[in-house]
């Protein structure tokens, strides 16, 4: 572990990364099959459409690198952010089941007959969310056409409460953290009968969050897609419970098996739950507790979901806590490009991971990471900006101040 000025990036190598054994988590139900059947699904989304992948050659060349690309998800179904992936495919499979409906090959067209969506009407899913996964499943809920309500943690601007509510969802802030926010879903589900869509996982609720990762491999497909023959060596990723980490890290385990690209795990210094975990290095998930206060609303999580816990601790190379200033800087550097480079409207929680590679290739204080990391003039990073101006005046306000 190293602290470095002048912004205070801590970061911590993984030294069982690499190490081959046989004891390993596994990653099959992120492979080439999983990845397809996401896919197809999505595809059959109404206003689906893949999202760009932006290149940004001039910044890599002025940082000294080969290429750096960036999927930006702000064109995602017209919602701003990469979650309708996970929640779509995630409700959607879980209502097949209850309503005998082959969960294999999903497609959405087959919840669209008068006889299916009568019956959907009858279900209420409910999920606790910092913003962008409840408006996801407020939007698959009315696509699909069951009721849902949707529990957010004290401090939610009113900005992301109304967005969700505006897609007709019962929507209110709770006296508690976001953790605070799972348990109380948790607990209503439980107690109403209803279907708990949550992206994190804990001992004895697997299947949904594991669906809510497939969602996202249609992401990493796309990108990996649009990227060409010529694989990332680096891939930086943001990490909130770690569905969306986890399932790279799964995804990235079955493309590439050991000629997989270093993926480094980026979270807000104040709910850094896997770096503290890995730093504890006794393998197991460690929560960090308190208000887990940042502008990085998506990242604020303080408990590592169990399912992304075991294949980032067996597989990521590096995990990064990063202060807020990271966040802004890679805001800023993305809507205000270099010359000839694509412009990417990134939030809070999509732009840390830029704003780590931009510090990481200009200041020396983080020269050991680089080395750590092996980035030359060679390599070639891929990030993914996971938001877009979600909440747009706070967007303005830190771009501006
Ligand atoms: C924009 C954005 N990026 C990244 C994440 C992190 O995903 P996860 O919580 O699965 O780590 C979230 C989670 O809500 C998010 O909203």
């Amino acid at each position: 572990m190293k602290d470095c000025l002048p912004e205070k990036i801590s970061w911590i190598t993984n030294p069982g990364a690499r190490q081959p054994s046989t004891s390993k988590a596994n990653t099959s139900s992120f492979n080439a099959t999983a990845t397809g059947h996401a896919r197809r699904f999505h595809r059959s989304l109404p206003t689906f459409q893949p999202t760009p992948l932006a290149d940004l050659d001039r910044l890599a060349r002025h940082l000294g690198v080969a290429s750096i690309r960036v999927k930006d998800e702000s064109h995602r179904c017209g919602l701003n952010a990469f979650k309708i992936l996970g929640a779509s495919y995630a409700l959607s499979w879980h209502l097949a089941q209850k309503l005998d409906l082959p969960a294999e090959n999903l497609s959405f067209t087959e919840f669209q007959s008068p006889r299916v969506s009568a019956r959907i009407s009858e279900f209420t899913c409910i999920t606790a969310t910092d913003g962008n996964h409840g408006r996801a499943v407020a939007w698959a809920a009315r696509q699909l056409g069951c009721s849902a309500v949707i529990l957010m943690p004290r401090g939610t601007t009113r900005a992301r409460l109304e967005s969700i509510k505006a897609l007709g969802a019962d929507t209110s802030i709770i006296d508690g953290n976001y953790d605070d926010a799972v348990q109380l879903a948790a607990g209503q589900a439980r107690r109403n009968g209803w279907l708990l869509i949550q992206d994190t996982a804990w001992s004895d609720y697997e299947d949904i969050p594991l669906r809510v990762m497939q969602g996202y491999l249609t992401m990493f497909d796309e990108a990996l897609e649009q990227a060409g023959p010529e694989a990332p060596t680096h891939v930086f990723i943001q990490c909130g419970v770690g569905s969306l980490s986890g399932s790279l890290q799964g995804y990235l385990v079955e493309k590439y098996g050991d000629r997989r690209p270093l993926l480094t795990v980026v979270e807000p210094t104040r709910a850094a739950c896997y770096y503290r975990s890995i730093q504890a290095e006794d393998g197991k998930p460690h929560r960090v507790d308190g208000k887990l206060d940042t502008i990085m609303a998506g990242l604020a999580c303080g408990d590592p979901s169990v399912i992304a816990w075991e294949l980032l601790r067996d597989y990521a190379d590096v995990f990064a806590a990063c202060p807020d200033a990271v966040a802004a800087t890679g805001m800023r550097v993305l809507g205000n490009p270099l010359a000839g480079d694509d412009r990417v409207i990134s939030g809070e929680s999509g732009a840390v991971t830029l704003g780590l590679v931009v510090n990481l290739l200009r200041h020396p204080e983080l020269e050991a990471m680089k080395k750590a990391l092996n980035i030359n003039s060679d390599a070639r990073i891929l990030l993914f900006s996971t938001e877009g101006d979600t909440d747009p005046e706070l967007y303005r306000k830190i771009v501006w101040n």
